[in-house]
């Protein structure tokens, strides 16, 4: 069984269809990149992934059940724009995670609990690499630390599923490298399931196990009434990776940076 079924979802607003018929299956485990031109709809598909927005259509099997419009702690998410809560601490930020999951009505955890949500915490925060930083406020760290800590934060709820809308995407290359490595670590380490949208190929291919392309093959103003975006490409990269079949270390042609990009059929792929 699928871990997420994508059944004939459409998605329409007043004056405009924007997702046409879409239907895909998601594996456990996989890395599914979501690619395609601004406005095609990316940001729309993982909202209702999230449960903050129904289809207009069709629907979205999560789990083995149909997925209802409301947010959960199943599905953490960390978008462009950082998620993290300005009055609050690295580390009161990531603990917030399990407070709102362990706590949702007072948001606040005592005694044992909140010792043992407080080492989580820090745990997640050394893994990010932010060890040094658990005191410091948000505005008080750069724009790449920012999105470590939202990873941290949305890691902390241990989601079923990570959803990361462009996460990367204002970051200077060079700190995008460094955190593209982190994710990618942190995927490998753990049963995560991750969807990520991009408009960077090269993250597509160095990330992902598969990339969906999302596309208006027609784009008059006309036409945006009458269709919507559909999968343009569905692109399995090689090797494929399935649930369970790994172990965190040794992946031959993946993790093998020597290996990566001269493996065949990998189109495109590219060794940063
Ligand atoms: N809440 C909304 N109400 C009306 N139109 C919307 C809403 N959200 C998104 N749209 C429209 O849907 C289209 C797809 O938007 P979006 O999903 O943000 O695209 P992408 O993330 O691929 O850039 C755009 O034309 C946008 O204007
Ligand atoms: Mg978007």
């Amino acid at each position: 069984m699928s871990f997420i079924r994508v059944e004939n979802v459409w998605k329409e607003y007043a004056d405009q269809i924007v997702l046409e018929d879409i239907s895909f299956e998601i594996e456990r485990r996989a890395f599914l990149m979501l690619v395609g031109p601004s406005g095609c709809g990316k940001t729309t598909f993982l909202r209702m992934l999230l449960g903050e927005d129904a289809p207009t259509q069709g629907r979205i099997i999560f789990d083995g059940a149909p997925l209802v419009a409301e947010p959960d702690a199943s599905r953490g998410v960390v978008f462009q724009r950082y998620s993290v809560f300005p009055h609050l601490t690295a580390l009161q930020n990531v603990m917030l995670g399990a407070e709102l999951a362990q706590s949702p009505l007072l948001g606040k955890l005592f005694g044992a609990k909140r010792r043992a949500a407080a080492e989580q915490a820090r745990a997640l925060l050394d893994e990010v690499g932010l060890s040094g930083a658990a005191d410091k406020y948000p505005a008080a760290m750069s724009g790449g630390m920012q999105q470590r800590l939202a990873l941290a934060q949305a890691l902390m709820r241990q989601p079923k599923v990570l959803l990361l809308d462009e996460p990367f995407g204002a970051l200077d290359p060079g700190i995008r490298s460094d955190i593209q490595a982190l994710m990618k670590s942190l995927w490998n380490e753990t049963d995560l399931t991750v969807v990520m949208v991009t408009h960077d190929l090269p993250e597509a291919f160095r990330l992902g196990t598969r990339i969906l392309a999302f596309e208006r093959r027609r784009n008059r103003p006309e036409e945006r009434e009458r269709y919507g975006a559909t999968i343009a490409k569905d692109i399995e990269i090689w090797p494929p990776r399935v649930a369970g079949a790994a172990k965190p270390f040794s992946r031959p042609g993946r993790d093998d940076p020597a290996k990566t990009g001269a493996e065949p059929g990998r189109p495109g792929f590219q060794a940063s």
